[in-house]
């Protein structure tokens, strides 16, 4: 019996030592302590012996029994410690973790990428920005601008009227007289904004597009100075070989006026599919500011002279990037978007 006691206490001591969790302690407890425990059995069984060989058997199974009792609580404190670490381990939240992204963070339109690099460009030449309001009058969209309700000019840019003298703006244009109005020469600024036209929307056209007006006054303010303006523009934005050419043309707010196209920054000049084979691209309208402008600027013609001149940004982010129809730019559709 004895020899039996001391194997049962072999193997729990065993089995204790090598539990790897609290609930295999509990197994273990049961399997020996437990009602139909081995231990427990045996002690049951000790009205069979007499009482001499009771007595000492049943003080070596209380002894295996409290042993093998205080061995299973010693080892569950410690399993339960290490429960307790690992379980703060696993939930342990690492700060310094980047974080996994469900919503993906959007970026820039094209269209406000090109605005962006122009706005750095003349801002790094000492412009400043200044805007104005989408709903202008026919006084600062027109006839401020030396285009009087019966000037041919206001058929071209036919737009929509909220009222016989209120209509969306045809151009950033009306912007330059509310500059000057508001600024004394001399002034450098630019006018980025929303423009409207009544035109049917197709590859190269829509009812609502971006223009970039810029606007210089002050004294003895040349064509040069434009030409010089627009040709570094261009070798920053188009790059450093780009050549400028002016072509001569009509505004009724510039005198003289130009447009003003680059040399083609794919091919250079050669001619290919970009410039369509013209080895130049149109990109802006440009001119002197007329004196009239001048004058309903509040500003005196005879001491001061401007240039002014005002592109498309539609279109210069169609060249930029390749885009062969104005659409996409206004379809949202991410696939289109996550290009640029
Ligand atoms: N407003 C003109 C247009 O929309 C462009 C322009 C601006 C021309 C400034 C000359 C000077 O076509």
């Amino acid at each position: 019996m004895e020899k039996e006691l001391n194997l049962i206490r072999e193997n729990a001591l065993s089995q204790i030592e090598s539990s790897k969790d609290t609930l295999s302690l509990d197994d273990i407890r049961v399997k020996y302590l437990g009602k139909k425990g081995s231990l427990t059995q045996v002690l049951k069984s000790l009205g069979n012996l007499d009482a001499e060989k009771r007595k000492e058997v049943g003080i070596l199974a209380n002894k295996i029994r409290n042993e093998l009792e205080e061995k299973i609580k010693d080892k569950k404190d410690l399993l339960k410690i290490k429960e307790i670490n690992e379980k703060l381990q696993n939930e342990k939240i690492d700060i310094s973790m980047s974080k996994k992204c469900s919503k993906k963070i959007g970026h820039k339109h094209p269209l406000t990428i090109v605005l962006d690099d122009i706005k750095e460009i003349f801002m790094g030449m000492g412009y400043s920005i200044f805007e104005g309001p989408e709903i202008e009058t026919t006084y600062f969209n027109f006839d401020a601008l030396n285009a009087p309700i019966d000037h041919p000019s206001r058929d071209l840019q036919d737009t929509m009227y909220v009222t016989d003298d209120i209509c969306l703006r045809t151009q950033t244009s009306p912007v330059q007289v509310r500059t000057m109005l508001n600024k004394k020469p001399p002034l450098k600024v630019i006018c980025p904004g929303r423009v409207y036209r009544s035109d049917s929307v197709d590859a190269t056209h829509s009812p609502m597009f971006h223009q970039v007006e810029g606007l210089v006054v002050g004294e003895n303010v040349s064509m040069a100075d434009l030409k010089g303006t627009l040709e570094l523009f261009a070798k920053k934005y188009f790059g450093e070989d780009t050549k400028i050419r002016l072509r001569p043309h009509h505004f009724p707010f510039t005198e003289p006026s130009c447009e003003v196209d680059v040399s083609c920054f794919v091919c250079g000049g050669k001619g290919c599919r970009v410039c369509k084979k013209e080895g130049y691209i149109e990109i802006l309208g440009a001119g002197q500011v007329h004196p009239n402008v001048l004058k309903a600027g509040g500003i005196d013609p005879e001491k001061y002279t401007g240039f002014a001149f005002g592109l498309g940004l539609e279109r210069i982010a169609m060249t930029k990037f390749g885009v062969t129809d104005m659409r996409y730019l206004y379809e949202n559709d991410k696939r289109f978007l996550e290009q640029f």
